[in-house]
C-alpha cells in the first residue's frame, strides 16, 4: 500500500505526486504576482511568505527524492522500446532537476543579494554564499527562466499520460492515480 509495487505507485509517492502538483502549480502563479508588485513593504512581507513556501516545497521534494531512491519504480507497459524506457526515465530525472533548481535558485538569489532567509520567522538557513550583486542577478535569471522549463516539460509529461490514458488505454495514468 504505502510503498511502489511492480505495477503502481504506492500510496507514499502518489501523495508527493499530487500534493507537490499543486503546491508547485501555486508557487509558480504566487511567485510572478511577487514579480509584478512594486517595491514596498507589502512586497517584502509576500516575499517572505513566498520564501517560506518554497523552503517547504525544497524539503518535500528532498523527501520525495529520497523516497524514490528507496522504492522500486513500476514497470512499463508491454511494448515499449528501449529508447521510449530510456526517454521516460530520462523526463523523470529532469523534473526532479528542474523541481530542485526552482527553490535553490530562489534562496541563492536572496543569499546573495546579502538576505538571509528565514523560515516563517522560526530558523534562518545557514548562508552558503557572500553577497554579490552580480551573482544575485544571476540566480535571480535562473530563478525566472527554470519555472517556464519545468511548466514546458510538465506539460510534455502529462500530454504523455493522457497520450497512454485515452489513445493507447494502458494502465500508465491509472499507476498514479486510484486506478491501478
Ligand atoms: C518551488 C518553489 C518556488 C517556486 C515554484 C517559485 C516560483 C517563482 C516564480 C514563478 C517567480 C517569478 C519569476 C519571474 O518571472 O520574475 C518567483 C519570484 C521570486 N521568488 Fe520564487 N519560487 C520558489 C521558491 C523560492 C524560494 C525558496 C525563494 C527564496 C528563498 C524565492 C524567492 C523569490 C523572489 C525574491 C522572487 C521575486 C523576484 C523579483 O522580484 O523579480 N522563491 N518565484
Ligand atoms: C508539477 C507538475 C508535475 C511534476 C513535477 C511531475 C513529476 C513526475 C515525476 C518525477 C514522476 C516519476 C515518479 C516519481 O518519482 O514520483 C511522475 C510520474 C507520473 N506523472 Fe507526473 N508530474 C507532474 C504533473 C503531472 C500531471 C498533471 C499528470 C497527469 C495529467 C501527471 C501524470 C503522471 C503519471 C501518470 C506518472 C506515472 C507514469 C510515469 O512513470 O511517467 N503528472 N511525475
Amino acid at each position: 500500500m504505502l510503498k511502489n509495487t511492480a505495477n503502481r505507485y504506492g500510496i507514499v509517492a502518489k501523495g508527493f505526486h499530487w500534493v507537490l502538483f499543486l503546491m508547485l502549480s501555486f508557487s509558480i502563479v504566487a511567485g510572478n504576482f511577487l514579480a509584478s508588485m512594486p517595491k514596498g513593504v507589502e512586497k517584502m512581507q509576500a516575499a517572505g511568505m513566498h520564501k517560506s513556501f518554497g523552503a517547504i516545497l525544497l524539503m518535500l521534494i528532498l523527501m520525495r527524492f529520497l523516497w524514490k531512491l528507496i522504492n522500486e519504480a513500476p514497470g512499463l507497459p508491454a511494448g515499449t522500446t528501449p529508447m521510449q524506457a530510456i526517454m521516460a526515465k530520462g523526463m523523470h530525472w529532469v523534473l526532479y532537476a528542474l523541481m530542485f533548481a526552482q527553490p535553490l535558485s530562489g534562496v541563492m538569489m536572496s543569499q546573495a543579494a546579502g538576505i538571509p532567509v528565514s523560515f516563517f520567522d522560526i530558523f534562518e538557513f545557514p548562508v552558503f554564499l557572500d553577497k554579490s550583486i552580480e551573482t544575485a542577478k544571476f540566480f535571480r535569471g535562473m530563478h525566472g527562466t527554470v519555472w517556464v522549463l519545468l511548466v514546458l516539460s510538465v506539460v510534455g509529461h502529462a500530454g504523455a499520460a493522457l497520450h497512454h490514458h485515452f489513445i493507447k488505454k494502458d494502465n500508465v495514468l491509472k499507476q498514479m492515480t486510484a486506478g491501478a
